[in-house]
């Protein structure tokens, strides 16, 4: 457990370094990532490679004792470049536009020319510094996707994507057959024919790609997300060759990556750690405790190992206007969130703010001054802590009996064609994961192919659609004795994005022991439920449920479906499968959760405090209960047993007492 920074030291004097390694030390700071974006300085002219400037910055760090994140340049392909090249490397928008120069990532993945040019620099860069002594990790390029880069609509696109469907497909006719052309005549006679879902292709051009085929869309995700990974991979490999430090990339956020759309358990495979950025309080708006919680475990779960926060928030920020400053104690309470559900490393965004650039105004650690200032003090106080944690802890896991399913096919078939108007697969995962995070009890997320033995329950919310090797695995877990709770608008849908034929939920009919032939898509109406989780509402969507081997554990209360099943549960195997055939208002949400935990053996211990984050975690050999107070006030949060407060070495038994924003970590005595 340990900090970083973000440092630029080429946006500052050379005479100032010496007082910035001084001040890092100081505040506990033992890592600094480096060099993202560079690119002019590494290459300022075509083929005019310059290495001087950072044989001196990385030669300083090792000289000072700090460890050094290597970024490679890709996201800001240099004016020369772009000025030769043009269209040749730059990305089109979804109306056809190329992208020009002026702002960063306006290259396109498939880009040969591009490619060509990156490979040069990066296997330069590797060669060189692969074994300097200050690299202990690789970031590849920066925040892969950002801004709606993922999904480009290039003529280098499109016939890349038309190869990509040839090898997929083998014959346009099998294409035509799956994607069903036969619809409004969009029959192919070869690939060559196949389009790139650009706006002009839609029914209505004002949204985006409304009346388009959704299986050539899908795949087009598929496509563009692969072209991301492939550009990253290629990367990766170049890298391996010349040194045997860590690579990374730094990920967004769940709700950013749902519009960018990259699969991040595929990107993970290629990583040998993830990282994210994580900004709570800016320009775009303030994250919720539990919607950070729930990145962070996302993160844990892409590689199930710990991770770093690549770019912690540590100032006011914003572009063009800023957010709020952090209220003393908010640095460290989310140092501490990012620590105690699996963060191993936290680097602050950035060391010292800009005075120049479009991030003039985006605050760091220090202020544009670079004198020392109340929030270095907050994170030396963090730094102190985390050398003294380090002495007793490993990287610290939250220990997960549940786990979520989250398929990045469903959620882009869920985004290409959303059922009714309010839903959103992210925030219904996210409904599930509050429920759970709200009892204490942590929750990981997972593929569909993953092996899920481990959990004691799992949770399939609006999982549209698997493949056989998924479905076998969804079964195998029940059959052993898990728990699986499925919802609706699960298992209705192919992979290739067409409606199955079967009754719904025709994936998983046989196993959850019902079938649907009538559902209710809600528009501006809600409807009532009860059940094992008490008296509730659905505002979104209700399956009409006919049950056949399953029981029924809850019932729709009005509507002319009134007293038909809405939740039922059948034995499969050694197990069980839930189905919920509706939404859940937050409180019926969280009586679920509750009741499954009581099924599941899953104790239940905490006490639901609104804005308190409570997580086991272990290192593997002791066990760390974190509380996290995320309100503005003091709480007194009741303890069954007895515990020693790791940072303050005090004896808490009872209750422990937390200020606004304060965090304490627990270890039970005798334990
Ligand atoms: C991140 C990005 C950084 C910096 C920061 C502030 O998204 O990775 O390079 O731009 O935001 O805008």
């Amino acid at each position: 457990m340990r900090l970083g920074a973000d440092y630029y030291p080429e946006h500052w004097e050379k005479s100032r370094w010496q007082i910035d390694l001084e001040l890092m030390h100081e505040a506990g700071i033992r890592v600094v990532r480096i060099g993202e974006f560079d690119w002019s300085l590494f290459e300022p002219r075509e083929g005019d490679y310059q290495f001087a400037w950072m044989d001196e910055i990385l030669d300083f760090m090792e000289k000072h004792s700090m460890k050094v994140v290597l970024g490679t340049p890709s996201a800001t392909p240099p004016k020369w470049m772009t000025d030769k090249y043009g269209d040749e490397i730059y990305q089109a928008d979804i109306h056809g536009n190329s992208k020009i120069f002026g702002t960063r990532k306006h290259y396109c993945f498939n880009s040969d020319v591009y490619r060509e040019q990156n490979r040069i620099l990066v296997e330069k860069i590797a060669s060189r510094y692969g074994k300097h002594p200050a690299v202990e990790d690789w970031q590849i390029d920066n925040e892969l996707g950002w801004a709606n880069t993922t999904r480009c609509y290039c003529s280098k696109c499109r016939s890349k994507f038309q190869k990509y469907l040839e090898k997929k497909f083998g014959t346009i006719d099998r294409l035509n057959e799956v994607y069903g052309t036969v619809f409004w005549s969009q029959t192919y006679n070869s690939f060559d024919e196949v389009i790139i879902p650009q706006a002009g292709a839609c029914y209505d051009t004002c949204h985006d790609t409304q009346g388009q085929n959704p299986g050539l869309l899908l795949d087009f995700d598929r496509f563009c997300s692969d072209s991301v990974i492939s550009f990253m991979k290629e990367q990766a490999d170049i890298i391996r060759r010349y040194s045997d430090r860590p690579i990374t990339t730094n990920m967004l956020d769940a709700a950013v990556n749902s519009g960018t759309g990259i699969d991040y358990f595929k990107m993970s495979k290629e990583l040998d750690f993830v990282t994210w950025d994580n900004y709570i309080e800016f320009q775009w708006g303030k994250a919720k405790d539990e919607t950070v919680s729930r990145d962070h475990a996302l993160l844990r779960s892409y590689k199930h190992q710990p991770f770093w926060v690549m770019e912690q928030q540590s100032g006011a920020c914003g572009w063009s206007k800023m957010g709020p400053t952090p209220t003393p104690g908010k640095l460290r309470l989310w140092t501490y969130q990012a620590v105690a559900n699996g963060a191993d490393t936290v680097v602050y965004f950035r060391w010292r703010a800009c005075p120049f650039g479009t991030e003039e105004y985006w605050h760091g650690i220090l202020g544009h001054d670079g004198k020392p200032n109340r929030r270095l003090q907050e994170i030396a106080q963090v730094g102190a802590e985390m050398e003294k944690l380090s002495k007793v802890y490993g990287p610290l896991m939250p220990k997960a009996k549940v786990a979520i399913l989250k398929s990045f096919d469903s959620e882009w078939s869920h985004a290409i064609h959303k059922h009714v108007e309010n839903f959103h697969y992210d925030t219904l995962l996210l409904d599930y994961y509050r429920a759970f995070y709200k009892m204490g009890i942590p929750v990981e997320f997972a593929a569909p192919q993953e092996d899920l033995q481990s959990y004691e329950l799992v949770l399939a919310p609006a999982l549209l659609m698997v493949s056989d090797e998924q479905k076998k695995n969804l079964e195998k877990y029940v059959k052993q004795g898990g728990r699986l709770l499925l919802t609706f608008r699960s298992g209705v849908k192919t992979m290739e994005n067409a409606m199955l034929t079967e009754s719904v939920p025709g994936s998983f009919a046989e196993i959850a022991g019902i079938e649907i032939h009538d559902y209710d898509p809600l528009l501006e109406k809600q409807t009532t439920v009860s059940g094992v989780f008490g008296a509730g509402t659905a505002d979104l969507w209700c399956d009409i449920i006919t049950p056949g081997t399953a029981e029924t554990l809850g019932v729709y209360t009005s509507d002319f479906y009134a007293g038909t099943p809405c939740f039922t549960v059948n034995a499969y195997g050694k197990g069980s499968v839930y189905y919920l055939g509706c939404d859940l208002d937050e409180t019926a949400m969280e009586r679920l959760a509750r009741y499954l935990c009581g099924k599941t053996g899953i104790p239940v211990e905490a006490y639901a405090i609104d804005g308190v984050e409570i997580v086991p975690a272990t290192d593997g050999k002791q066990e760390a209960l974190f509380i996290l107070n995320h309100n503005a006030y003091p709480v007194f949060v009741p303890l069954k047993k007895t515990y020693t407060e790791m940072i303050s070495g005090c004896e808490v038994s009872r209750a422990a007492e937390l200020k606004a924003y304060d965090v304490v970590i627990l270890k039970q005595q005798n334990a």
